[in-house]
């Protein structure tokens, strides 16, 4: 017994002995993991028996740091950890970024990829649908100065290299804090302008003293080469029917655009990232499509061209779970819980100082680094078919005109058709590393409208053995051309109508309410026949005994009758209708209902210029 209190007091010195041996090493504030768990989450609520993991908070990911006087402010990156909730096959780990340059992983956490959604009361529901299921997510606030992290205002990041630097060095401490991840089957994955930081980090991970497995990086409706990407506006807008060819729109878009490639070609020590007059050829054709309802002036959104949103906001206000997210965020509660308080300033979705400090004038854009990391790991490129900014037309092109793994363009390797949950969910092609999936029906924030379809992807793109899985989204069917998931046998009997397509968190909840509510509505219909059944068959006894049997016949259409009519009226008040989620009318209703009583985008020095600039691109 004593022995035993004994030696777990020395155990417990070790770590301290560990750190002050390293301190030369390691950063002096490098926190311990265990003062970085969150034990609860303010307003979600929980599967009691099965909690989520989570840890959040701030790592150092300035290079220099060491150098430093002791008085600066040093940089730190942000970041959440949600543990995966079930095993698969073998462990794995995804780092997500967000886009903009300057949105906030937030964006990815809570209304895209992750374990919960905004519930519209202010508080969380836990959703179905995340990557946390089998991998573990860590969230990332960079470059620095996104979301929650902080660095001193004059050492905002510029440029694509620098970003990779503090990635690496936040990693080397993440590591430190968590060893037991370094060995684990590692991803990269993000949206947007992280078609940009993606293959400039899988790069600089590939190439440096790390020594993690690195195993593959996914991007959807990614950045990644504005020669391609620039003059594909015009040609998607055409295909989407949101200008017609010749038209007034289509003549202003056609003569900007050419303007626009006139201007790339005279890049020669760069291939640039983007360029100042290039991002007004996509307003362009905003502009052409936007109109006047109810006296009040409304613009394509540029994240989905099903839906339009208030100008100039144009899609920043959307999706409408952004003003409750900002509510949350900003909760000094909530700040606390989440081991945020060291932010210099409140939350913000995309942060245009950020923003413009990232202008990225002197970096090459990522298309020129990608073939090199697609010689050692696989990526995937998928896209939302709904997204203007990214757009799926542009990323195609990017495809054709580039050379890897000795080949140029996706050659002539069959695109597949793939399916979720008897569903079509998009076309899948694979060649030489390089995965294309298209979704359908999806938005530049493609997880935010199909969650189960996502999730599918990722699974299927990290090479998950379907056949090891045992509990949750094991149930939902998916195939790629011939390649089905395989169902376990135990498991088939049970409904797999898992929304897949289009809804909203909201829809869902009423869905499954309609379900519960539908399973409880039937068990009462049951007793009712039961004791009906019972009673006509005391009176069937009691007529035959009295040889009346006209009544009986009554009583039995009577009988009948009530289910039906109980039935249909249920429908109308609660069930759900497939009709309710597609379309733009949800949208747009959900949009006013949430109309952010400020402006969103650009709190502090703002000006008109970041929505003319792709800090959309989040
Ligand atoms: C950009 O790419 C060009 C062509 O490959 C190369 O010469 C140049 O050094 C690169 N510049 C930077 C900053 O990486
Ligand atoms: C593709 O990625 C793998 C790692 O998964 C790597 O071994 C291989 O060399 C890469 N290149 C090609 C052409 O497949
Ligand atoms: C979803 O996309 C497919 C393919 O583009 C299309 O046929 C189908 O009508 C779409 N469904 C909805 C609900 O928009
Ligand atoms: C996948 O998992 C199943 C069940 O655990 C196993 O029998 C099978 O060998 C695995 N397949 C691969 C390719 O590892």
């Amino acid at each position: 017994m004593r022995a035993a209190v004994y030696s777990s007091f020395i155990w417990s010195l070790l770590p301290p002995l560990w750190y002050t041996l390293c301190a030369t090493a390691a950063p002096t504030d490098l926190p311990s993991a265990a003062s970085l768990y969150v034990p609860h989450i303010p307003d979600l609520h929980q599967d009691e028996e099965h909690p989520l993991h989570i840890y959040a908070g701030y790592l150092p990911s300035d290079p220099d740091a060491r150098s430093a006087p002791s008085t600066e402010i040093t940089a730190h990156l942000y970041f959440v950890l949600v543990k995966a909730r079930r095993t698969a096959d073998k462990e794995r780990i995804l780092f997500w970024f967000n886009g903009g340059p300057g949105c906030s992983s937030f964006d990815g956490l809570m209304m895209e990829v992750g374990p919960w959604r905004l519930d519209g009361k202010g508080g969380l529901d836990r959703t179905e649908g995340g990557w946390e299921e089998y991998t573990t997510m860590v969230y990332i606030d960079q470059p620095v100065g996104t979301g929650f992290s902080y660095t001193s205002s004059n050492k905002y990041l510029h440029e694509l290299p620098e970003a990779s630097h503090h990635i690496l060095e936040f990693l080397r401490n993440f590591y430190l804090v968590f060893p037991e991840y370094q060995q684990m089957d590692t991803f990269l994955g993000g949206e947007s302008f992280a078609g940009q930081y993606i293959p400039y980090f899988a790069d600089a991970i590939l190439s440096s003293d790390l020594n993690i497995p690195l195993r593959g990086a996914a991007i959807g409706n990614g950045w990644i080469d504005a020669r391609t990407q620039y003059p594909a506006y015009l040609d998607y807008a055409v295909k989407h029917n949101l200008i017609e060819e010749n038209s007034e729109g289509y003549k202003r878009t056609k003569d900007i655009t050419d303007r626009c490639m006139n201007n790339l070609a005279q890049y020669t020590t760069i291939y640039p990232v983007h360029d100042d007059l290039c991002e007004s050829v996509m307003n362009t054709i905003i502009d052409a499509r936007t109109k006047t309802t109810d006296n009040k002036l409304q613009c394509l959104n540029m994240y989905d061209v099903r839906l339009y949103d208030d100008y100039p906001a144009c899609g920043t206000n959307w999706p409408p779970d952004l003003t409750p997210m900002y509510t949350y965020l900003r909760r000094p509660d909530v700040v606390r819980a989440l081991h945020a308080t060291d932010a210099v300033s409140q939350w913000e979705e995309c942060r245009g100082k950020i923003h413009r400090n990232f202008a990225t004038k002197h970096s090459n854009a990522s298309v020129t680094l990608l073939p090199r990391v697609l010689e050692k790991i696989p990526v995937m490129l998928f896209a939302g078919d709904q997204d203007l900014i990214c757009n799926y037309v542009g990323l195609e092109s990017m495809m054709q005109s580039m050379t890897w793994n000795g080949e140029k363009g996706l050659g002539t390797v069959q695109t597949q058709s793939w399916s979720v949950d008897g569903t079509p969910a998009g076309t899948w092609v694979t060649t030489r590393n390089l995965t294309y999936v298209k979704i359908f029906n999806a938005s530049h924030m493609a997880g935010y409208d199909v969650p189960h379809v996502t999730h599918d992807m990722i699974l299927r793109f990290m090479g998950v053995n379907f056949s090891a899985l045992t509990d949750g989204s094991v149930r939902i069917p998916s195939a790629v051309g011939s390649d089905s998931k395989p169902v376990p046998a135990l498991l088939d009997e049970t409904p797999t109508t898992t929304p897949v397509s289009g809804k909203t968190p909201e829809q869902d909840k009423a869905m499954w309410e309609a379900y519960y509510n539908a399973g409880s509505a039937a068990l009462v219909l049951l007793l009712i026949a039961l004791v009906i059944g019972g009673f006509l068959w005391w009176r069937f006894r009691r007529n035959r005994s009295r040889r009346l049997p006209g009544t009986l016949s009554s009583q039995a259409a009577y009988e009948e009758h009530i289910p039906l009519t109980e039935s249909s009226e249920f429908e109308e008040q609660n069930a759900y209708r497939p009709g309710d989620g597609s379309g733009n009318g949800k949208g747009k209703e959900r949009a006013s209902e949430y109309t952010p009583k400020e402006e969103i985008f650009r709190v502090d020095d703002s000006d008109d210029e970041d929505t003319k600039t792709p800090t959309g691109t989040r």
